[in-house]
């Protein structure tokens, strides 16, 4: 039987909530499949960890990572320990030192979640955001000169590489042309003259190489108005670091809400662990009460599934969340019910295992 070695970070607020119900359904879908398990080895790192030890992760945290296939992480920040230090000592931390250069975020609207936009269904919001995801506005190059003093002032480059940029638009190319899908760039040339020029310039150069894939580039602030007004024409989409960061939530509240995004963290050349993790934050206000929708969770741990080559069970999770979703009986507050977090995750649970029971007995 082989042994997938899964480090788990479940991190902050509701991160240890949610990432239990993942690790349930992963576990799951395992013992129904006979041929693999999963040995899951957990970190205790986060602002807890911080508050005690004064860092957020072991000296030696990237090393102890490498050995693991995949890291699954739940979310990291609270009250006490500055945004900043947690997202950088931690996240952006693993992101970079292992060269996570892709984060994909599907903006999918499921059937059966709620959607502010009027007119719309689950036919018009079905976007997959590829973001470059370890330079760009979030290089963490700059500088704060004379602090505290009349004359203050801060510096906050951002860096785009020719190998960054150009990597993650042929990535963003490679799946569109896979799926038969177009391909919209998102930048800000008018006002970046510098940086969303070259990177304008090299979305022209690259798409060269792939006369059949069909282009559109929009502005950013173009682009935020029309996800909303005409959420159809984005199929997959490119774009950098921070603009990916901000219209991947935009994204979120078209396609259910928080409680239903889900990211994946890839090193393509797998050299090192890819890491799979929902979008929201470890939401402080909710934590600890059985409250948080663990359905981001579970929809990152199917993306871990595809990751490791069992799309076929990727696709499991998001129809029993697909069926959770349209029945309506267990669900969290944040989408109408009263369920708890983790009979969220036991309903799932037993819809995987019922469906994969159906398309057993169909096989037989
Ligand atoms: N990837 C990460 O680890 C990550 C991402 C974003 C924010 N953060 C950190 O999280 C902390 C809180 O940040 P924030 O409040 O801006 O964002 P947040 O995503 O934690 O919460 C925003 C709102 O959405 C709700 N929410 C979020 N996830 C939910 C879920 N699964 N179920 C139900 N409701 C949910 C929260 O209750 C809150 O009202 C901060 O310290 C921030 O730095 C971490």
């Amino acid at each position: 039987m082989k042994t997938h070695k899964i480090a788990v970070i479940p991190g902050d607020g509701i991160g240890p909530e949610v990432i239990n119900e993942g690790v349930k359904v992963l576990n799951k879908i395992a013992s129904l499949d006979h041929t693999f398990q999963f040995e899951f080895t957990s970190f205790p790192w986060g602002c807890e960890y911080y508050a005690r030890y004064g860092k957020m992760m072991d000296d030696d945290g990237i090393e102890r990572l490498k050995e693991f296939e995949a890291i699954y992480l739940g979310a990291v920040g609270f009250p006490g320990v500055p945004d900043h230090i947690s997202l950088w000592d931690l996240l952006l931390k693993i992101r970079k030192s292992f060269d996570q250069y892709v984060n994909i975020r599907p903006i999918t609207l499921l059937k059966g979640a709620p959607c502010p936009l009027v007119n719309f269904n689950s036919e018009d919001i079905n976007m997959l955001f590829i973001r470059e995801n370890t330079e760009g506005e979030y290089a963490g190059a700059g500088d704060w000169l004379y602090r505290g003093k009349e004359n203050e002032v801060v510096l906050q480059n951002s860096v785009f590489s020719r190998k960054g940029t150009e990597r993650i638009i042929r990535y963003a190319f490679e799946v569109a042309l896979k799926q038969g899908k177009t391909l919209t760039s998102i930048s800000k040339g008018n006002a970046l003259n510098y940086s969303m020029v070259f990177w304008d310039q090299l979305f022209e150069e690259v798409g060269k190489e792939y006369p059949s894939v069909k282009t559109y580039s929009y502005l950013v602030d173009a682009a935020a108005m029309l996800m909303i007004k005409d959420p159809k024409r984005f199929e997959v989409v490119v774009t950098s670091n921070l603009f990916g960061d901000i219209l991947t939530d935009l994204g979120a509240a078209i396609a259910g809400g928080l409680g239903l995004a889900a990211g994946a963290n890839i090193n393509p050349e797998r050299v090192y662990p890819s890491m799979f993790e929902p979008i929201h934050g470890s939401a402080p206000d909710i934590a600890g009460k059985q409250l948080s929708n663990p359905l981001a969770a579970i929809w990152s741990a199917s993306q871990l599934l595809d990751h490791l080559g069992y799309e076929q069970y990727g696709k499991v999770i998001l129809t029993a969340i697909e069926q959770l979703l349209i029945e309506k009986n267990v669900l969290t507050p944040d989408l109408g019910g009263s369920s708890s977090t983790s009979e969220v995750g036991d309903c799932i649970v037993e819809l995987i295992a019922s469906n994969m029971n159906v398309l057993q007995t169909q096989k037989n």
